[in-house]
């Protein structure tokens, strides 16, 4: 059948900067790969896919994104195996809640093979951007937004997808501190907490550089009504080992459903960890720190993949975690999935995609 993802029309840079490669590596996205994809709906339709020399955009200054925040994205990563083939790590799950995402962003549909047969043309065009040095990657950023130029507030009748992509190292280079947040609010019940929503990361950031300016990294949020249970920390789910437990919060409308945070948990489950999905209060956690029957906390995402928490501030007093060499259950998962996404160990889950 003929569907607008056989049509991807590609126009290819004749000045390639893959020079800058390794530069990106020490800069976490701010090198781009030479080349974007595009595609426009209008008319209830999507339509001129193509993919063409990374670069600047044209817009209207009334683009509804810019004023109205239509505007959601995902975060995925491309490895190579040690022959140099291209693997990807639970793809679906990113076209799968980037649709979540734009239903409740009022956005279109992102039809399957659009998004996947653009992602897989791009990435092979770019396949030399693809870094193979340990702890590094192709960071995939797929995203779409509105682009009605029109200051009413509605739902935008024109949209845009894109991927571009950038060559990185680590997002954390250190063991993160982090400030439980109890005054701001990140999400609330029945907002958009669960949407990779742009306005999401932009509420976070004032909080976020009050914490920084404290000397923490980033902020554990808690609950919007009572500021008493815990639902993620900066750009990442949060998971603690309290005596032989894993414990996470449960995803809710006001919590992201991680993909590192799942495939984390079904590993967890898998080797007879005894896992705890559910409200977790600060209390419980202060109480673990005090007791120490803390014994791990750790961040999971796309970008951030396991990042160890070393320190929480909660109410002005610091709780000081176990030694990262001590924490027996995230650093085994964390190469567990080192491994699995550059093709050294088997994918038992069916979990990569090799391109
Ligand atoms: C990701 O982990 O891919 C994210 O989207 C976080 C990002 C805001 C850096």
């Amino acid at each position: 059948m003929e569907t607008i993802a056989n049509k991807i029309d590609i126009s290819l840079t004749t000045n390639s900067r893959i020079s800058e490669l390794e530069d990106g590596l020490n800069k976490f996205g701010r090198i781009f790969s030479d080349h974007m994809f595009v595609a426009d709906f209008s008319d209830g339709e999507w339509s001129d896919a193509r993919i063409i020399p990374y670069n600047d955009l044209s817009l209207s200054p009334a683009t509804s994104a810019i004023h109205y925040g239509q505007s959601i994205f995902e975060g995925m990563k491309a490895y190579k195996n040690e022959e140099g083939e291209t693997l990807l790590f639970r793809p679906k799950e990113n076209i799968k809640r980037l649709n979540i995402s734009a239903e409740r962003m009022c956005m279109p549909d992102i039809p399957e093979d659009l998004f996947y047969d653009g992602l897989k043309q791009l990435l092979d065009i770019d396949k030399d951007w693809i870094p193979s040095a340990k702890d590094t990657s192709l960071y995939i950023r797929p995203f779409m937004f509105s682009t009605d130029s029109y200051i009413g507030v509605k739902p935008s009748d024109k949209y845009k997808f894109m991927i571009f992509t950038t060559p990185v190292g680590g997002y954390y280079t250190e063991p993160v501190k982090v400030k439980v947040e109890t005054h701001y609010t990140r999400s609330a019940n029945g907002g958009v907490g669960f949407a990779k929503a742009a306005g999401n990361y932009a509420a976070s950031l004032y909080p976020a550089k009050l914490a920084q300016k404290e000397g923490y990294h980033q902020l554990i949020w808690t609950d919007a009504k009572e500021h008493k249970y815990i639902e993620e920390s900066g750009t990442m789910n949060i998971i603690f080992v309290i005596g032989d437990k894993l414990i996470t919060p449960s995803t809710s409308d006001s919590i992201l459903d991680g993909i590192t945070r799942d495939s984390v948990l079904i590993l967890a489950r898998d080797w007879g960890y005894n896992v705890e999905e559910r409200k977790v209060s600060v209390d419980e956690v202060v109480e673990a720190a005090k007791s120490g029957n803390l014994k791990e906390a750790f961040g999971t995402g796309t970008a951030a993949t396991i990042a160890q928490i070393s320190l929480f501030n909660h109410k002005g007093f610091d709780y000081e975690l176990p030694s990262i060499e001590s924490r027996e259950f995230s650093n085994q998962v964390s190469l567990y999935l080192q491994e699995i996404k550059r093709g050294k160990i088997q994918d038992t889950h069916g979990w990569i995609v090799k391109l």
